[in-house]
């Protein structure tokens, strides 16, 4: 039986004393989750470090956006895993579509910081994904396929969570169609050879469309955007239902 990772990516949003605001309206609302979930915040880095102790003793697991491959050096605007074990953050998102799109990420860089992640101990969160012209032009399975080859070369695939978010779904209100989002996580979980693979669905994850998408065979989580910042939706999203 595989398990469920709920994750919130936050983005740039949040100061410390929203995040504070969050949580106070958010905590009360998720109790008593079944112990097989994992719910998981990715904050901006500036408030890891207060919600590392608002949430010690709940079912909340912290992750970062991102993780370096090095452990120290001369990497301006970076952060190691060392600096994240340090607020006992557990998770690191890699290769979002927005690092990708805005800094040029590569699958190289992508799978240096999933190693790095596991050499220490974070659970890397990989994501992967098609534009919209890929999936019109009908090369979406050829582009998840490189990205996922290449972003989990030499990882423990045991220790490691892949995001399917297609960016054409990410913030725009659109969701892909949960049978379709279904087909492509089983794809992935075919072409990573690992059928215990954690796969995760992301892109205009909603209270209304949860309990569907989590329905899905192949589908063990969501990494969900927008939806994460309110905690009322948030707390649904963590609450779903099977169907
Ligand atoms: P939205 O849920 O806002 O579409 O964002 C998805 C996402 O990019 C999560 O990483």
């Amino acid at each position: 039986m595989r398990k469920t990772v709920i994750a919130g990516n936050w983005k740039m949003h949040m100061t410390c004393a929203s995040a504070k605001e969050f949580m106070e309206g958010f905590l009360p609302l998720f109790k008593d989750l079944p112990s097989d979930r994992n719910v998981v915040i990715a904050p901006p880095f500036t408030a890891i470090s207060s919600l590392a102790t608002i949430i010690e003793g709940t079912q909340i697991n912290l992750s970062s956006q991102n993780v370096h491959w090095e452990d120290s050096g001369a990497f301006t605007a970076e952060i190691s895993p060392s600096m994240l074990l340090e607020h006992n953050v557990r998770y690191a998102i890699v290769g979002h579509s927005e690092p990708r799109k805005y800094f040029s990420e590569s699958d190289e860089q992508i799978n240096l910081r999933a190693k790095s992640a596991q050499t220490h101990g974070l659970i890397p969160i990989v994501c992967v994904g098609e534009t919209f012209e890929q999936r019109e032009r009908g090369e979406a399975e050829r582009v998840i396929r490189r990205q996922v080859e290449q972003g989990l070369e030499q990882t423990d695939l045991s220790k490691l969570v892949i995001a399917y978010e297609p960016i054409w779904a990410i913030g725009t209100g659109k969701t892909c169609e949960s049978n379709e989002a279904n087909r492509i996580c089983g794809l992935i979980r075919k072409w990573s050879g690992f059928n215990d693979l954690l796969i995760q669905y992301g892109g205009s994850v909603k209270p209304g469309n949860i309990d569907e998408i989590m329905s899905m065979s192949d589908i063990d989580g969501v990494l969900v955007g927008g939806a994460s910042l309110d905690p009322q939706d948030f707390a649904r999203i963590a609450n779903y239902k099977i169907r």
